[in-house]
């Protein structure tokens, strides 16, 4: 794969995975760069809340590790510039997370929650806003004796009509923004519907001159689909979301079909059930068991879809309590 340069940061695999809620924690994203993906964004974490509450009660969202991970990516939601500058001044003031490599900001969440703030995809209609965001964090990082990239994820609209926001995407770029990554969505589509390329693509169009790396994401579970979005968007690198939870093997798959090499096997039942074992002692590394194993519910079906007897599976990981139930729901010793 052809490499990628965000500010000063170079992707050696422009294949990277999109930040999800839940899913990306710390021993996943590790995973995932393990198999290859070009970096693992944290998932979002509230600027605002950073500013008011402190770093300690988002530190566990936003836990990276430089040394495990390689280039690193926290990513902050908000709608208030001053929030962002309050945020991204605390992260440069912590221990490890000031050693973060990519300021990554939030622009295309669709939960009503974060929208009615003015946060996430609302800040899609207030591209003035959403300009002084990334000025504000770019100024924030400005005082650093190193480049500290800030990057954008967004959508391709607002409203149901939309069709892609080339303003928007410019707005961006003559802000600073040093890398847009855009998703195939609009705001009402959630995570529903198709993601369109095409919508993509007119926002790629409208940034081309400005040299600035263009990322693309949706829908992309497999070789042939990431290669289509290459190929109709030309855009510089991709992001995969859902097709990689519980399946970090999918970044040495597709980047490998990428490539044109033969492809990795596909993992077997046995390195699926060690896989989410790893993930889970990975997160019990910073939180207490019971709590570990209960956030990790929601992600453990994922890692036996497809497997013999995945229903049965799936009911009893639900409600375990413990990692010595879940290993002996998986049969390992
Ligand atoms: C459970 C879940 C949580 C998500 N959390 C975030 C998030 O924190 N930040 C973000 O930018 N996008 C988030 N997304 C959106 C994904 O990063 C991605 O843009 C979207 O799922 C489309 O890509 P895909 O078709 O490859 O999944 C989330 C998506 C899902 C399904």
């Amino acid at each position: 794969m052809k490499s990628v340069k965000i500010g000063e940061i170079k992707i050696n695999n422009p294949v990277v995975l999109s930040p999800m809620a839940g899913i990306s924690s710390l021993p996943f994203r590790i995973i995932c760069n393990g198999m290859g993906a070009g970096y693992c964004p944290t998932e979002l974490v509230s600027a605002r809340s950073i500013r008011f509450n402190g770093i300690d009660k988002s530190l566990r969202y936003m836990r990276i590790s430089p040394e495990e991970e390689g280039i690193t990516a926290i990513q902050l939601f908000g709608s208030e510039p001053d929030d962002f500058t309050a945020a991204v001044e605390t992260i440069m003031d912590t221990p490890v997370l000031k050693e973060v490599s990519i300021i990554d900001i939030n622009m295309g969440c669709p939960v009503p929650k974060v929208v009615k703030t003015g946060s996430g995809s609302a800040l899609m209609e207030d591209p003035v806003r959403a300009a002084d965001i990334v000025r504000a964090c770019k100024k924030a990082v400005s005082g650093l004796n190193r480049n500290v990239p800030v990057t954008v994820k967004t959508r391709t609209g607002f409203n149901a009509e939309d069709k892609g926001k080339p303003d928007f995407a410019k707005a961006l770029a003559d802000a600073g923004c040093d890398m847009l990554c855009v998703h195939g969505r609009t705001r009402p589509q959630m995570y529903h519907g198709e993601s369109s390329n095409e919508a993509i693509a007119s926002m790629r169009e409208a940034v081309r001159d400005y040299g600035m790396p263009f990322f693309a994401n949706g829908d992309i579970c497999d070789v042939p689909s990431a290669k289509r979005m290459f190929e109709q968007t030309d855009c510089d690198g991709i992001m995969i979301g859902r097709a990689a939870r519980g399946n970090p093997w999918i970044f040495e798959q597709v980047t490998a079909g990428l490539e044109g090499r033969e492809m990795p096997g596909l993992p077997d039942e046995n390195e699926r059930k060690l896989m989410l074992l790893r993930e889970l002692e990975g997160r019990m590394k910073y939180l207490p068991e019971d709590v570990a194993v209960r956030e990790f519910r929601s992600v453990m079906p994922y890692y036996v879809k497809g497997l013999a007897g995945s229903a049965r599976l799936k009911v009893r990981l639900v409600g375990a309590n413990g990692i010595d139930e879940v290993k002996e729901i998986l049969e390992l010793g």
